[in-house]
């Protein structure tokens, strides 16, 4: 697949088939993913994939604690409000979502449930986690970014689907404990990675982006 047409049709994916993804294709996605650039070559990230039993593990104990609307202690704490341009895309992007679900404003039960569903995995059975050392500063962050970014790009060129999640890190200490790792690591992300199921509406759903010369300054 052509890096511009990869790009460009990408998505987040949030239905997904319950089979395992062979480890060759992950294997392949994250060798080509750790080409990415990272301040001085310092390769920050540390990754952690969870398949079989682990994720069934996780997946019981991050979705239970979120149905009694835990709200856990993630590393990197969730933004409490958003600045106006920021809080403004993510109102209309979660409109045109609900809307493309047929979920009413007041459909409490059906909207609790979309967002149950990340605590599944959106029914894939593996996941990826994306954790760094205590120690790294914002720029490691950075260069963790890049390095995701990567890994989206290169699943959907194998012909999977993911989704980045900061929910699946919302009780990093079910990771730390789950994963046997010290409390030095902090968990950034996780992503949820498999077979998509390709009709499905919630797949199919188009994200909008800002306008390029919303976007853009030139300076000549
Ligand atoms: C740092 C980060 C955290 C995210 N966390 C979640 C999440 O917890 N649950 C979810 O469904 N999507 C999550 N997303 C996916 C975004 O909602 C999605 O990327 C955005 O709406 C644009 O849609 P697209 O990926 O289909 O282009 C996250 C994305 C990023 C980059």
């Amino acid at each position: 697949m052509e890096l511009f047409e990869a790009i460009l049709t990408r998505s987040s994916k949030r239905d997904f088939e319950d089979r395992p993804v062979p480890k060759e294709t992950i294997d392949k996605i994250l060798s080509a993913s750790l080409r990415a650039p990272s301040w001085a070559n310092s390769q920050p990230w540390e990754i952690a994939v969870s398949t079989g039993k682990t994720s069934d593990i996780i997946k019981k104990e991050i979705y239970e604690r979120a149905s009694k609307d835990d709200p856990g202690c993630p590393d990197f704490p969730f933004p409490e409000c958003w600045p106006e341009p920021q809080a403004k895309n993510m109102f209309e992007s979660g409109k045109h979502r609900y809307e493309a679900l047929c979920i009413g404003r007041d459909d409490t039960a059906k909207r609790l449930e979309t967002v149950l569903s990340n605590y599944l995995f959106f029914g894939s059975q593996t996941a990826i986690f994306i954790y760094i050392d205590e120690k790294l500063t914002n720029w490691s962050i950075l260069d963790c970014g890049i390095f995701i970014q990567n890994i989206l790009l290169c699943a959907h060129a194998a012909g999977l689907g993911a989704c980045p999640q900061a929910y699946l890190v919302r009780y990093p200490d079910v990771l730390r404990k789950t994963l046997e790792l010290p409390e030095s690591k902090k968990f950034l992300l996780g992503i949820s990675i498999g077979f998509y199921k390709k009709d499905s509406i919630i797949n199919n759903i188009e994200t909008s982006r800002v306008k390029l010369n919303d976007a853009v300054r030139y300076y000549d």
